[in-house]
């Protein structure tokens, strides 16, 4: 079957993250996540209203009733073309954006039809690795010294050469001990984990292991990143109350200790694509100079395996 996401099209959705990093790039640094939130949002949707696409977010800013805006099953597109699912997050990492932190990112993925899980809006208990090892090196269900032996093992390394992320919060306290116990160095992020888990794929940044929770539509679109590029991904849902629980069933999920694997979140031809709002580890953030705005983007195809990175300068 031929592949409904050309690169023409890829190109033309690279839009959609490009002016939401453009938009919310205008208010880094102003100490107000929501505007800036809302400038990405308002840009993304934008741009992806002109695509030749039947588009359908699964992955949104919300539930319909709590987003006004790419809520969850909003369709978007121009209402001709493949049927395409779409995962965005306009401004991953709003506080970062607000204290014009690094690594503050305008995220999309998408796939043919129902290649994407519509994950709820609760947190996800994660672990993540790059690309070259055996299937099930690590695993969500070991212990954290285990996951750590195992990893070197496999890498060739000792214990304390493994670089694990983790984001910086006190519920990550008895992992991130854990951790050091079994020697490894902790790289400890502020906010941003899809960056956090891209990161496992790029050897300069030294990390080689993401684990702890996070969003679960965070998930997702780290997952897709990891299916274009290689690598392993394993997560649960965390179900804290009833209300959570009610999101997940509204997401059509009945098995709430279900170990989702990496493609039981992200199957097909999927596309992973960010721009950077502020610099950091993965991308250059925007730049306004001399009449110009400038913006450094990542592509990732599962198709084709192909990593491409797009810099565009455009007048302002
Ligand atoms: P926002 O962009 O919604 O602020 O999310 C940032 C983020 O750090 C995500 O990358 C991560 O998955 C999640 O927040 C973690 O949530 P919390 O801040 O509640 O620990």
């Amino acid at each position: 079957m031929s592949n409904a996401i050309t690169d023409e099209l890829t190109l033309a959705v690279a839009r959609a993250p490009i002016n939401a990093a453009i938009a919310a790039a205008r208010l880094v640094g102003r100490g107000d996540e929501r505007a800036a939130d809302q400038a990405a949002v308002d840009a993304m949707r934008a741009s992806l209203n002109v695509l030749p696409i039947r588009g359908r977010v699964v992955i949104g800013e919300g539930e319909r009733d709590d987003a006004p805006m790419l809520y969850v099953g909003e369709t978007v597109g121009a209402g001709k073309g493949p049927e395409i699912d779409i995962a965005l997050d306009p401004l991953e990492g709003t506080t970062l954006a607000a204290k014009a932190k690094a690594n503050a990112l305008a995220v999309i993925a998408i796939a043919p039809k129902g290649g994407l899980l519509h994950a709820p809006d609760t947190y996800m208990d994660k672990i993540a690795i790059g690309p070259g090892y055996a299937e099930g090196v690590v695993d969500l269900d070991a212990s954290i010294q285990d996951n750590v032996n195992a990893l070197a093992k496999a890498k060739g390394v000792k214990a304390e050469e493994i670089g694990v992320c983790v984001l910086d919060r006190p519920r990550h306290g008895g992992i991130i001990e854990a951790l050091r116990s079994a020697g490894a160095r902790v790289h400890l992020i502020g906010d941003g984990d899809i960056a956090g888990v891209i990161h496992c794929t790029k050897p300069d940044t030294g990390i080689d292991m993401y684990v702890g929770s996070g969003g679960a539509p965070e998930g997702v679109l780290a997952a897709a990143a990891l299916r274009c590029v290689g690598g392993q991904f394993q997560g649960r849902l965390v179900i804290r109350n009833e209300e959570e629980r009610e999101r997940a069933k509204q997401a059509g999920i009945d098995d709430l200790k279900r170990r989702y694997d990496l493609n039981d979140l992200v199957s097909g031809d999927a596309v992973f694509i960010a721009t950077g709002i502020t610099s950091g580890s993965l991308l250059d953030g925007v730049r306004f100079a001399q009449g110009s705005i400038q913006s450094h983007t990542l592509i990732l195809n599962a198709a084709t395996r192909a990593v491409s990175e797009l810099r565009v300068r455009q007048p302002v």
